[in-house]
């Protein structure tokens, strides 16, 4: 959840930590700070607050000088939003300074134990703790020959139950900064005399591309000059280096007014991405390079549990649809979280199949975790290359959507749908799905790109109609089939980022009560395409409006009826049923994105959220 940067090299550290916490502010914003080596002391600042309203401010005022220190950005689990909880965190000599991504679960008990040893907080956050124990390990050391912050380090860590990214200097040993992991990311950033420590690539990317991504309980020294990595658990550390996919411009808004909106615009490209080189006209079947399993594995695999959280698991519900009607094996969806730990029965051929946007889901990483120790092969389609759930599945299907800042999940969505439709169609080609009807699929994908186009064209009129709604308290979002998930989603985006009370449903659950919720003040967005659901979908249509309740449908373009049973009606271009959940989502990102601007919200950053949830 937190965003971790540090910095050793030649240069003054605190630009070059500020700019890398404004990169990283999308994984947490109640407040930021920095702690940087400044001629033998360590000088703190930290302030409650988005990073221009407080850190970047403190900065101003009182800047600090130093080549090397660490810096974070947060989103609270333990202790409310304020300056005092703020990160780094000191040990009591105010020498060795903490940032740390993640949750100390016994952090309790530690601080029991260190309060009868006379230690002091300021704080209610587990990283203190985690600091005062660093701190204690390295004063017990003191005097010992070669002893280090390292030493320290890893002996507190002996300590800790649960999960952690953190970043490690000290005062006392000048040119040093440790890293270390588990459960939460961490990246060695390579550059020229110089090195850099994050837990997001989107931090460092315009100083190198040269990375090593560091592997659970990896504990890494670093200096300027070089790096070097152990483990914890087997001793030796396998230490990669890797080049980031992306440049900084990627990770840029460029010309629009929010992340967001960018993301949802790129959304004819990153469709384009997903399926390049992917589409095998000759043989009418999708291809991958990834998945790691024979064609004999995959003709095996007899049923699926597709696992994620949040916009993920919306896909999921799409790729049930998907998956079941074009290759006819068994998928059963679950939340990431539940999955784990309701001992969910898996048959010899099952496969675990994953979907994440960030790869850093603690939800979704304990479910491959789950899966894997029980003996069964986890597949995933993530966005961001070399993430955690990326280096642990089995094999995996990346979606190339390049990186997604904006909180609420948009373009990596769409790109998840494409390549589950993809991996529908490469399944279904080795069953019984006819080389016509996969061509049939192939065409209408390699189609999408134009089509949303023409979608995104639609602003002015998504713009007036979030005009017209933007002050109701309650929605609804309806649909049948293969638009019922995307009536999820669709309600998702706008509670996300624009704070209003909505709720996703079936359109034919409604009549089992929720019905009773409908009056005139209460919206209903339906998703009525013209498919094998239309007519009963305008059935279920006629029941809200007949209770008063104004009805915005989207439609398929040329279908004019709908003018006469709907309030307003935004059109979709046509395309076969199975590709509805792709053009139907983004009139609803582009709907919640101007109500949420028209109330004024924060669309990149919302109160309360972050981009990828590594805690549990
Ligand atoms: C989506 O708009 C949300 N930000 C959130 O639900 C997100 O989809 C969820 O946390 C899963 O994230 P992942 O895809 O990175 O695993």
């Amino acid at each position: 959840m937190c965003g971790i940067i540090g910095y050793i090299g030649k240069k003054n550290a605190s630009p070059i930590l500020l700019e890398g916490l404004r990169r990283l502010e999308y994984r947490g914003y109640d407040s930021a700070g920095v702690a940087i080596a400044d001629n033998g002391e360590l000088v703190l600042r930290k302030k409650l607050g988005k990073i221009d309203e407080g850190i970047a401010h403190l900065l101003k005022e009182q800047p600090v000088a130093g080549t090397y220190g660490i810096g974070h950005t947060r989103w609270a689990t333990h202790g409310v939003p304020a300056d005092k909880n703020s990160h780094p965190h000191l040990d009591e000599t105010g020498r060795i300074a903490v940032v740390h991504n993640g949750v100390i679960e016994n952090y309790d008990a530690i601080k029991q134990k260190l309060l009868r040893a006379g230690y002091t907080f300021k704080s209610d956050t587990d990283t203190e703790v985690l600091a005062q124990l660093i701190g204690d390990y390295f004063k017990k050391q003191a005097g010992k020959n070669g002893h280090t912050l390292t030493d320290a380090v890893r002996a507190a860590l002996g300590d800790v139950i649960g999960t952690y990214g953190i970043a490690v200097i000290s005062a006392d040993q000048p040119g040093i900064m440790v890293g270390a992991r588990r459960g939460s990311p961490l990246i060695i950033g390579i550059g020229e005399a110089e090195n850099f420590l994050t837990s997001d690539a989107n931090a460092i990317v315009a100083h190198t591309r040269q990375v090593v991504y560091l592997n659970d309980y990896d504990v890494a020294t670093i200096t300027q000059d070089g790096f070097d990595v152990e483990n914890l658990g087997t001793e030796t550390a396998s230490v990669q280096i890797s080049k980031l996919e992306f440049d900084a411009e990627d990770a840029q808004r460029g010309v629009h007014a929010h992340f967001m909106l960018k993301e949802i615009h790129e959304q004819p490209q990153t469709v384009l991405n997903a399926l390049r080189g992917r589409l095998d006209f000759e043989a009418a079947t999708a291809k991958f390079g990834g998945l790691n399993m024979t064609a004999a594995e995959l003709r095996g695999v007899d049923r699926i549990v597709i696992a994620a959280s949040g916009t993920s698991w919306h896909a999921a519900l799409v790729g049930e649809y998907l998956i079941e009607e074009f290759a006819q094996i068994p998928v059963e969806v679950e939340y990431a979280h539940e999955f784990c730990y309701r001992n969910c029965p898996l048959e010899k051929n099952t496969i675990l199949l994953v979907l994440s946007q960030s790869g850093e889901t603690a939800d979704t990483l304990a479910a491959i975790r789950e899966a894997k120790r029980r003996g069964h092969r986890a597949l995933a389609i993530v966005n961001v290359v070399g993430s955690t759930i990326a280096r642990e599945v089995d094999g995996g299907i990346y979606m190339h959507a390049g990186p997604e800042i904006g909180v609420a999940s948009t373009k990596a969505f769409v790109s998840t749908l494409t390549v589950l439709t993809l991996l529908a169609v490469h399944l279904g080609r080795m069953r019984m799905l006819s080389a016509k009807r996969a061509l049939e699929v192939l065409h209408a994908l390699a189609a999408l790109p134009k089509q949303l186009e023409i979608v995104l064209q639609q602003t002015g009129p998504l713009k007036e109609l979030a005009a017209k709604y933007a002050s109701a308290k309650d929605f609804f979002f309806l649909g049948r089939g293969y638009t019922f998930p995307i009536a999820l989603e669709g309600a998702l985006k706008l509670k996300e980022i624009s704070y209003i009370h909505a709720e996703g449903y079936s359109a034919a659950e409604m009549k089992h009560g929720p019905i009773a919720l409908i009056d005139k003040d209460t919206p209903t967005v339906f998703l009525v395409p013209q498919d094998a659901m239309y007519e009963k979908t305008l059935a279920n249509l006629a029941m809200i409006r007949a209770r008063k309740g104004p009805v915005i449908a989207l439609a398929t373009e040329g279908d004019e009826g709908i003018r006469r049973v709907a309030d307003d009606v935004i059109y979709m271009p046509k395309t076969l049923e199975a590709l509805y959940p792709i053009l139907a989502t983004v009139p609803l990102q582009l709907f919640a994105y101007y109500i949420a601007l028209a109330r004024g919200c924060d669309v990149d950053k919302p109160r309360n959220l972050a981009k990828s949830v590594t805690v549990e």
